[in-house]
């Protein structure tokens, strides 16, 4: 392996005291830093004090990215760590995500789909990376219940007294096992043992939900969790997040778009001007919390490198960019209606190709501070202080060797103005430090190395985009379970044996059951039916009224087979009040009919508090009612169905569905289709669109609403091309003063998420055709969708 350490890209004019007025950035300094290096494959020890982290005895600064391995194909795995890594960043970021690993109580998957992490630290090891693992175990990263196993909930028996994330017996010892578990069977990647997890996260953002317990049990919760983790392992440099009173021993770390302040002000007194300042959230690109019907949010990476920059200024060990790849939420693993995007606005764009409006900018800045890190480094526990140059907001930290003359020098101009470009004279230099903004200066050049305002560096990536529409056969097949009745023949009512992906205990019980605990996240789907005798003024209406909750994402309402309504919300619960027909039902005085309602969910919530008792479904709590035309039904018989036909045979799958009697979409075909169809596009894998570039691929799924989306048998996740609300006038996107996410949105009036992503390395490349299969809840028929691809034609 080369060395990288501190290579100059271009070399700096060794001009001194140049006593002139200094206003262009007349040198650009440039280092990779990975300091991981150094100690590869040799066990090393990890320590942290005021200034800085140590491997062994040496300070190292570290430059951090967040990209989460399940939400990338494990073929792209090495092209995109690379691609992280020419940023600028020596280390990398991930969550590990319980429920997706324990699929079973006690069965653990370290293998399938997306689910090697073993191979994908590897992978940054062998880059030179260093990894923080951030075991949580809850760790929200939007996944459907933060990460945790949907089995780990109050809704069974053997668990029916768990509280999770506070003092609690079962959940502590679930959490500790996990834990241990993950410790274990990662330990030779481990720095004790050479490899490159020298960092590992216990809990997180608790202080987002502390106040919901009596605070003598969040104390002792969370002094629990640090005794337990340091117990697992003594000689791990372990973190949390966002949880200033976390015992000593113990790393806290803060999750925010700017730490500069809680660095200077809060951290350090806190503990004493001991523990180094890390940060392991610094959000960008929306930052992956986009909810389905939402206009896209869009952090300016003026500010997001401001940030950054005041941070390491003021004197940070470690910052994160979260997320520096966003990717894929294949599958459905993402938490309840978040977009399958994971973040639309990232340094590196879900395709796979550097963000334009982020990239360079970002790029520029890290290798700057790369190229600093002897002198940032240099001052040990003794960071310089913060000048104040003028009483309106612009502050100078300047690390510069009083004995050396000959060593590194930078100074740090930062205005922390939101409103004034102010000027400034310093050792006699002038320079114009614009508001929002942070300058970095060769001490000795007296040169602006990086300017957080100025973007000329952001030098634009030309891009190739093609549709490809040459579908050889677009069929469709209607989802059997949903347009199928369970009367028999004589229109006598049967209970039908539910028969989906597991044999599980309820299938016949006298209140509605959550969805969760009824499907085990097998599907999105859970069908409920039950039998309800008419009277005889029922008969003489021509509707019928039925009234109940709903907190799935979809509800599909049947009477006798026959589709009667289908309500879609994003809303967390709904009263639905609705009105059926039973004019064409011809229905006789004390008949039976069958209700059928198919509820849908888009994962459970990953965020929030007492998150155990968020369940998903229908009328499942306690004194729900179901009206059905004045009637409480909420108590007769339910069965139930998990999941659809077509999931339980694998429809998506080309392996199973060949033999399924697909029918043309064509002119004979009915120019309307009843609700639930799959649909199976199939084409020739597209020639690369130019040279020495691969070709980016996503679906613009134009005309369809929301369903599932495979290719060749491999889940692309949930599609929903529900739209942002309209605004007008849009407010104009200023950079300057404290970002929230309500500020710089876009996309406003357009589908939240159009486009669905996938990876190139799931087409054939044998010659075979490519099978697209779309299962949409509508009517709708995928005459719009089109394959959109991009490809990058200036190299970066
Ligand atoms: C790491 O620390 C342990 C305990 O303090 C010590 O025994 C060991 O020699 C150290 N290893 C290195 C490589 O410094
Ligand atoms: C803080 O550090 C100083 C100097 O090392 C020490 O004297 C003092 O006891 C410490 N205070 C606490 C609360 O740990
Ligand atoms: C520097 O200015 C900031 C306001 O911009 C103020 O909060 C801070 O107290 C000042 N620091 C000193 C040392 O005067
Ligand atoms: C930075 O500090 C050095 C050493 O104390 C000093 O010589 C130099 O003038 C300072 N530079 C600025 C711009 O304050
Ligand atoms: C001064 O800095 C230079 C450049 O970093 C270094 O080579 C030299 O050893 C330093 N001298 C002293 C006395 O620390
Ligand atoms: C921005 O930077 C470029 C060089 O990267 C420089 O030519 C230009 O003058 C700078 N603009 C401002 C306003 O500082
Ligand atoms: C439903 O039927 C009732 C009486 O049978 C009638 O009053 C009501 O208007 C009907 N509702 C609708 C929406 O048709
Ligand atoms: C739904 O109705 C119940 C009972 O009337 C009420 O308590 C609840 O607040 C309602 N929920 C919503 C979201 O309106
Ligand atoms: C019920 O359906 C019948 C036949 O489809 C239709 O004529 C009638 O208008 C419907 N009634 C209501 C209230 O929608
Ligand atoms: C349910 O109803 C019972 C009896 O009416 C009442 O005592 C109880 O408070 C209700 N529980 C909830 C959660 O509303
Ligand atoms: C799909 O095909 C594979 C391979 O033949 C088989 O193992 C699997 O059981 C099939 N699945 C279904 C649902 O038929
Ligand atoms: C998706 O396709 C529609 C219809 O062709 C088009 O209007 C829209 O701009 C496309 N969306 C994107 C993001 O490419």
């Amino acid at each position: 392996m080369k060395s990288l350490y501190y290579m100059l890209i271009s070399l700096m004019p060794m001009v001194m005291f140049f006593d002139i007025i200094q206003c262009s950035d007349s040198i650009q300094v440039s280092a990779s830093y990975l300091p991981y290096l150094q100690f590869r494959d040799r066990p090393y020890n990890v320590s942290g004090s005021m200034r800085s982290l140590h491997l062994n005895d040496v300070p190292v600064l570290i430059q951090s990215g967040s990209m989460h391995y399940p939400r990338i194909h494990p073929d792209d795995w090495l092209s995109m760590i690379q691609l992280v890594k020419s940023t600028g960043i020596n280390c990398i970021s991930i969550y590990v995500f319980w429920s997706y690993h324990e699929v079973e109580p006690g069965v653990y998957d370290w293998t399938s789909e997306r689910r090697n992490i073993f191979q994908f630290i590897e992978l940054a090891k062998s880059e030179g990376l260093l990894v923080l693992l951030r075991i949580g175990p809850y760790v929200d990263g939007e996944w459907s219940y933060g990460g945790l196993p949907v089995w780990l909930r109050p809704f069974t028996e053997k668990y029916k007294d768990i509280k999770i994330r506070t003092v609690n017996q079962l959940w502590q010892m679930e959490m500790q096992t996990f834990t241990e578990t993950v410790i274990k069977y990662l330990h030779p990647l481990f720095a004790s043992n050479g490899g490159p997890i020298f960092m590992v996260q216990i809990e997180n953002e608790y202080d987002n939900i502390a106040h919901a317990f009596p605070p003598a049990d969040a104390v002792a919760y969370m002094q629990w969790a640090s005794d337990m983790a340091h117990s697992i392992c003594s000689i791990c440099y372990w973190i949390t997040c966002k949880y200033e009173n976390v015992d000593i021993k113990t790393n806290n770390a803060n999750n925010n778009y700017y730490s500069g302040d809680w660095l200077r002000n809060i951290h350090w007194p806190k503990h004493n001007y001991t523990q180094p300042g890390i940060t392991t959230e610094n959000w960008i690109g929306s930052p992956g919390w986009t909810q389905f019907g939402s206009a896209k949010p869009h952090r300016p990476i003026q500010d997001f490198t401001y940030s950054i920059t005041q941070y390491i200024a003021y004197g940070a060990a470690m910052h994160n960019t979260y997320m520096i790849y966003g990717g894929t939420n294949y599958g459905r693993v993402v938490g309840r209606t978040h977009t399958t995007t994971y973040s639309f606005d990232p340094p590196i764009l879900e395709i796979g190709i550097p963000n334009n409006n982020h990239f360079n900018h970002l790029k520029h800045l890290l290798n700057t501070i790369n190229y600093y890190v002897p002198a940032l480094l240099s001052v040990g526990d003794n960071p310089p202080p913060l000048v104040n140059i003028t009483t309106k907001g612009v502050a100078s930290v300047n690390y510069t060797s009083p004995t050396n003359i000959s060593a590194q020098s930078v100074i740090f101009l930062i205005n922390n103005n939101d409103k004034l470009d102010q000027t400034v004279v310093l050792a006699g230099s002038s320079y114009t430090v614009s508001a929002w903004s942070a300058l970095i200066i060769d001490g000795h050049s007296k040169a602006i190395v990086y300017n957080s305002a100025n973007l000329s560096d952001n030098t634009l990536f030309k891009l190739i985009t093609a549709q490809f529409k040459n579908f050889s056969s677009i069929q469709y097949l209607p989802e059997p379970s949903l347009i199928s009745s369970i009367f028999t023949n004589n229109n006598k009512y049967k209970l039908k044996k539910s028969s989906f992906h597991v044999t599980l205990p309820v299938t016949n019980t006298s209140v509605m059951q959550e969805h969760y605990s009824t499907t085990l996240d097998k599907s999105d789907y859970l069908t409920y039916t039950t039998s309800i005798q008419l009277n005889e003024s029922d008969i003489n209406r021509e509707n019928l009224t039925l009234r109940l909750p709903m907190r799935c994402e979809s509800l599909f309402i049947f009477l006798n087979g026959k589709w009667q309504t289908s309500i879609f919300t994003q809303a967390n619960e709904f009263n639905v009040t609705t009105i059926l027909n039973i004019t064409d039902l011809k229905l006789k005085p004390y008949s039976i009919v069958e209700l059928k309602l198919v509820g849908a969910t888009m994962g459970l919530d990953s965020y929030g508090i007492h998150l155990e008792n968020m369940g998903r479904g229908l009328a499942f709590k306690l004194n729900d009612t179901v009206i059905f035309n004045g009637k409480n039904i909420v108590s007769n018989k339910w069965n139930y169905q998990i999941g659809l036909i077509g999931e339980d045979k694998e429809y998506f799958n080309p392996i199973n569905n060949t033999n399924l009697p697909w029918k043309p979409i064509s002119n004979q075909s009915p120019n309307k289709l009843s609700n639930f169809n799959w649909f199976r596009l199939t084409f020739q894998t597209p020639a690369n669109l130019i040279n020495n570039s691969s070709n980016l691929y996503q679906v613009n799924m134009t005309g369809m609403y929301k369903g599932l989306l495979y290719i060749n048998g491999y889940s692309l996740g949930r599609y929903l091309t529900i739209k942002a609300p309209t605004k007008d006038p849009i407010p104009l996107c200023d950079y300057r003063g404290s970002y929230d996410p309500s500020k710089c949105r876009y996309d406003w009036g357009e589908p939240t998420q159009i486009l669905y992503h996938f990876s190139a390395h799931l087409l054939n490349n044998n010659g075979k055709e490519n099978e697209l299969i779309i299962f949409e809840e509508t009517d709708a028929i995928p005459t719009q969708v089109y394959i959109k691809i991009t490809a990058i034609e200036s190299s970066y």
